[in-house]
């Protein structure tokens, strides 16, 4: 610990060891923003990992998180124990996890390892749920929830510790775990929180700043004003479009601000953006916004997008990042202003709805971090006096909200029943029972109220043969069992079951694949502009024979007409990805971003792999090699003839294309290339080249090697003087 820096423990950390975060009992946390919560949960689990043997986990929401988390914990490697990451593949129980003993994993792949039945499990000494507060998300607190009802009884002998942001009902939640509970409102770094009106900053200190007036806009005079004092701003804004403006915007006040060796390590990172992955409009725009010190960030962006901005603004090489809320929770930000320039979100049905007090307190929360600032502010901006008395009510001396299990809403709990029986875990009605009054949910309600929804959706697993009732005994079918490990909703399995049924004697293309995956309530939905209308009702028209679910009728189902347009819009962008159609054309014929396309192709992978292994259960074997190129296609983004190439590492779809075309349509034929004449190929430069030759197992001369490095270096060096 005092190599890492720390010298003494925070108030709330001492409190959290005197109530107990050294012994087997279990704990909550719920404390504010950046009071060191994670350090509580490092301790705990290196103590409990040298006192018994066996494993620790540490769940989080989100990748980004669980990464940030990973890098972090990789220290421990030097006390002797390993530390693995787990995010990925939903289809998996990973065996080798079980040589791990600090396993970071997102909530979602925790229960999938449950699902699994992964071998370890039973070995899990400590249990860290960070960011319980989730629970109360509506698409994923149910996931949440009862992942660590199950935890609690697969390995009942476990520590649990639940890290959590300020909410009002905190001692509810350790009420269920059965917890102690440590509450604080203390904060390393002082966080002011204000609200702006004209040129006046109010804080709930009771504190004001005067604003200095240049710009006669106030993001750009807050936002120039940090600068000018060495901090860094975090705006949160309720739109990906209005990042991109605002970016855009603002950088034209920082530019101004930076000093000539800032702006050199900007334009480093904006040219090693560039060159992360296939180059699109969006990440132009990006780069250039980043050479003047300023950077957007929402899920519209890929990852690897996503992982440089954050990268550079932690670095202190950003200074400004433009975020949507998705920014919000958890990462350590070295933000000194956060400025929150919209407190409403539009929501289809309810119009503009002003965000919950506590997810304000947590983007709030992103400023004054230690270790990068001694203070910090979140202002919030009012336009009228009566705004301004709301947002200071409301928000700046609100109280964050009470949080609610989610756990009766129909789709969640349908494949959390299925997992419960799939896996023996619930064998009987009562047991089924039991289980569910175990969650948060019955705590916080009563069971009878979910009783219904539980039999319906029971009723609903037999029905659909993915359960067994036999004296009063459950059993899954294979069928079900497989839905379970697939991680798919019971509907789409239902959905993928029933097409495949019908499809002897079809015309099956790999439209019709698409179109049904993108049927299933697993793929969300691509919005449906005016202007698709007509093209995307002249595609359907001419790929009706291909489509394996019954069409709804344009005249007497206009709504379900209209779903199944914005279907066939998904199933010809994964068709135009998997022709090899540039990601940038994509963005711009489907209007969206990089991010999106990555998540529609990972659900689309998904999707088609669970259709091949629901296609093998029923022996539809026809169809096999079928789906097996298909995802394979889809997960490169390439027609078939490139599988072979794109396979290769440093070679993504665009390469692949550049080197087939020149004529190398093999690994034989890249193993007979030269490198001088692989370097003459464009895009592929010397050492990928290398890499290539390496992995295919090519022959390398030496003293063409030597000459082609060394032309490279001189390459560089010239265009950073031409750059100087
Ligand atoms: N005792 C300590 N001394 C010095 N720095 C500390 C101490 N404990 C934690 N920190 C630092 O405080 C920062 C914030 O800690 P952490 O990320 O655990 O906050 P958190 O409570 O989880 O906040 P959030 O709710 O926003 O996730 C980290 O950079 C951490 O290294
Ligand atoms: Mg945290």
């Amino acid at each position: 610990m005092k190599k890492e820096g720390y010298k003494t423990l925070y108030p709330t950390q001492e409190e959290a060891f005197k109530m107990g975060a050294l012994t087997d009992e279990n704990l909550v946390l719920s404390c504010p923003t950046a009071s060191g919560k994670t350090l509580v949960a490092e301790i705990c689990i290196i103590n409990t990992l040298m006192k018994k043997s066996g494993k620790a986990i540490y769940l989080l929401p989100l990748r980004a998180l669980a990464s940030e988390k990973y890098e972090d914990f990789k220290k421990y490697s030097s006390l002797g124990f390993k530390v693995a990451l787990t995010s990925g593949d939903l289809d998996s129980s990973d065996p080798y996890l079980s040589r791990y003993d600090i396993i970071i994993a997102t909530n979602e792949k925790m229960d999938s390892l449950i699902r699994h039945n992964a071998s370890w499990l039973r070995e899990i000494r400590v249990i860290v749920v960070d960011e319980i507060h989730v629970i109360n998300d509506p698409s994923r607190g149910v996931t949440l929830e009862i992942t660590i009802a199950k935890l609690r009884r697969i390995a009942p002998h476990a520590k649990i510790l639940a890290l959590s942001a300020t909410i009002s009902n905190s001692s509810e939640i350790a009420e269920w775990l059965n917890a102690k509970l440590v509450e604080s409102d203390w904060r390393p770094i002082p966080l002011k929180e204000g609200v702006l009106l004209n040129d006046e900053i109010t804080f709930n200190t009771g504190e004001s700043k005067f604003l200095k007036k240049i710009f006669e806009d106030e993001l750009l005079d807050l936002t120039s004003e940090t600068i000018k004092e060495n901090g860094q701003v975090l705006i949160f804004t309720n739109t990906r479009k209005s990042t991109i403006t605002l970016s855009k915007k603002i950088c034209k006040v920082v530019d101004h601000l930076l000093k000539k060796n800032e702006k050199k390590n900007l334009e480093r990172l904006a040219d090693s953006l560039l060159k992360s992955r296939e180059q699109t409009n969006l990440g132009r725009v990006l780069s250039e916004t980043i050479r003047r010190g300023v950077a957007f960030h929402n899920a519209g962006l890929p990852y690897e997008y996503r992982r440089i901005v954050e990268e550079g603004f932690k670095r202190t090489q950003v200074k400004v990042v433009v975020a949507t809320p998705t920014l919000s929770a958890g990462l350590n930000m070295p933000a000194r202003r956060v400025i929150i320039k919209d407190y409403r979100r539009y929501d289809t049905g309810l119009g503009y709805i002003p965000i919950s007090v506590l997810e304000i307190k947590q983007m709030a929360g992103r400023a004054g971090r230690p270790k990068y600032d001694e203070i910090g502010e979140a202002v919030l901006i009012a336009h009228d006096k009566r705004e301004f008395e709301f947002l200071m009510t409301n928000y700046v001396f609100g109280e964050p909200e009470r949080i609610w299990s989610k756990l009766a809403t129909e789709p969640a709990l349908r494949t959390h029943i299925l997992s419960s029986i799939a896996t023996n875990f619930t064998e009987t009605y009562e047991e089924l029972i039991d289980f569910l009054k175990e969650t948060f949910y019955a705590k916080q309600y009563s069971y009878e109220i979910i009783k219904g929804v539980t039999e319906k959706i029971i009723n609903y697993l037999t029905e659909e043969e993915m359960i067994l009732i036999k004296q009063n005994v459950f059993k899954a079918t294979p069928f079900g069992k497989k839905i379970s490990e697939l991680y798919i909703d019971p509907k789409s399995g239902e959905i993928i079951k029933d097409a495949l049924f019908t499809s002897h004697n079809r015309y099956i293309t790999e439209f019709s694949f698409l179109h049904l995956i993108s049927h299933t309530p697993d793929m969300e939905p691509l919005y449906l502009r005016r202007k698709d209308y007509e093209e995307l009702e002249i595609l359907a028209d001419s790929v009706k024979d291909e489509i394996l679910v019954e069409i709804p009728d344009k005249w007497e189902n206009t709504y379900g007409y209209e779903f199944f347009l914005s279907e066939v819009k998904t199933a010809s962008l994964i068709n135009d990805w998997i022709n090899e159609e540039s990601e940038e054309k994509i963005e711009e014929k489907y209007d969206i971003g990089s991010g999106d396309l990555q998540r529609i192709v990972e659900t689309a992978e998904w999707l088609i792999h669970a259709c091949y292994e629901i296609a093998k259960l029923f022996k539809y074997d026809w169809m096999i090699p079928k789906l097996l190129t298909l995802e394979k296609r889809i997960s490169k983004g390439v027609k078939e003839e490139l599988l072979e190439l794109a396979k290769l590492k440093g070679v993504g779809r665009v390469r692949a294309r550049v080197l087939f075309n020149a004529g190398y349509k093999t690994i034989i034929d890249l193993k007979k290339a030269r490198i001088n004449e692989l370097v003459k190929i464009p895009l592929i430069g010397s050492n990928i080249a290398k890499k290539i030759l390496e992995q295919v197992g090519g022959a390398i001369n030496r003293e063409t090697w030597r000459k082609l490095s060394s032309e490279e270096r001189e390459k560089q060096l010239n265009l950073e003087k031409y750059q100087k």
